[in-house]
């Protein structure tokens, strides 16, 4: 075991033997249990490996956020979304709307999800990613970074609109989600609505092309929230 690297199998042996002896299990069964510890080691081994790959800024769970804080938030649709169904369709997830209501904590979750389900994922804020794209532009890498990114089944673009986009960088943005399109989902979160994108994109006719393939195949969550950051301050501030 040490010399093949079985190390599933090297840390669980001694209990499995014990396990196989006591209830007289056959050298299949014995077997079985033993291959099983090394399959579930390599499993977690290829999950962590996702998940450090993905690049998430920190890690949440779905089970760690709280919706009774965020009513207006479905919950339901939420969970459901969890069974990856939309990655498996192609299809994207956008959160809208204001600071600190969980629009990154469930990107990040449902990201988490997808890669215990093996999927290839990333995650990235939008500021990131246009520099990104605006550097291949130049340097000629350009083709080779939208291949990238159009290999994995989900893209996470978080904070959309925190800072404006030129119009060479929607130009790029569209040329990437149009190659996602109906191929692999995007997960995006904007503190602004659709309608208000014209005031981030300097080019209205390039952001109307962007949210038009965006939505095409989306569900959409507008959250109408208080910022959990500043939950019980606010409340403490004006008690003082
Ligand atoms: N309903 C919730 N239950 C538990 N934790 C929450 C909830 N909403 C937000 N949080 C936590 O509050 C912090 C802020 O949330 P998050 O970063 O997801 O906000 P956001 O909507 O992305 O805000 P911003 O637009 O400023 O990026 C995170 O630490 C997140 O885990
Ligand atoms: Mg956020």
């Amino acid at each position: 075991m040490q010399a093949l690297k079985l190390k599933g199998m090297l840390a669980h042996y001694r209990e499995v033997t014990e396990k196989a002896s006591q209830n007289n299990l056959s050298y299949t069964e014995y077997l079985s249990l033993l291959f099983e510890e090394e399959l579930k080691r390599k499993n977690e081994g290829t999950v962590k490996t996702k998940i450090n790959k993905a690049r998430f800024p920190f890690i949440k769970t779905l089970e760690e956020f709280d919706f009774s804080f965020q009513p207006s938030i479905r919950e339901k649709e939420i969970i459901a979304l969890g069974s990856l169904d939309f990655v498996e369709k192609k299809e994207n997830v956008i959160f809208l709307r204001p600071p600190g209501v969980g629009k990154t904590h469930l990107s990040v979750a449902l990201g988490i999800k997808a890669c215990m389900a093996k999927y290839r994922v990333a995650f990235i804020t939008a500021q990131k990613l246009l520099e990104e794209l605006l550097l291949s532009a130049k340097d000629g890498s350009l083709l080779d970074k939208l291949l990238g990114y159009s290999r994995l089944n989900l893209l996470i673009i978080d904070e959309l609109g925190y800072m404006p986009v030129s119009k060479e960088q929607a130009n790029l943005l569209f040329r990437l989600v149009s190659m996602r399109y109906e191929k692999g989902s995007i997960i995006l979160t904007s503190n602004y609505n659709f309608n208000e994108w014209g005031e981030i994109f300097s080019d209205q006719v390039v952001a109307a092309a962007i949210i038009d393939r965006l939505v095409h195949h989306a569900r959409i969550f507008y959250i109408n929230g208080t910022s959990y950051r500043l939950k019980g301050k606010l409340k403490a501030a004006n008690d003082r």
